[in-house]
């Protein structure tokens, strides 16, 4: 497990991070995506778990749903589980927003 932090605080956090806008961000040799929902922010894993598409041109709904830009399963935001098949669910990264911005835990 490894902590990384980005920004400086929660008003840079905001800047960065345009709502439901998703970021693609390399953490170590992991390439995650992060968007942000109101104040919440939250990580996943930058590729589908059923064939592999980048989320990173997926959107988010407004259930706090990821839909995959290819055959548009929808992931909760939350815990990763598929909504829309029985597909696996996606892997989540936790993302916890603070005073000094935002820290991302790689499991
Ligand atoms: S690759 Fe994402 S739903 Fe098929």
């Amino acid at each position: 497990m490894k902590d990384y932090e980005l920004g400086n605080s929660i008003s840079d956090i905001f800047e960065m991070l345009p709502e439901k806008r998703i970021k693609k961000v390399m953490l170590g040799n992991r390439e995650i995506g992060i968007v942000r929902v109101g104040d919440k922010v939250y990580g996943f894993h930058a590729f589908c778990p059923h064939r592999g598409a980048s989320l990173i041109s997926g959107s988010v709904n407004l259930s706090e749903e990821i839909i995959c830009p290819l055959h548009q399963y929808r992931f909760d935001l939350k815990t990763g589980q598929c909504r829309s098949s029985d597909c696996s669910d996606l892997q989540t990264i936790p993302c916890q927003l603070t005073e000094k911005g935002l820290k991302i835990t790689i499991p």
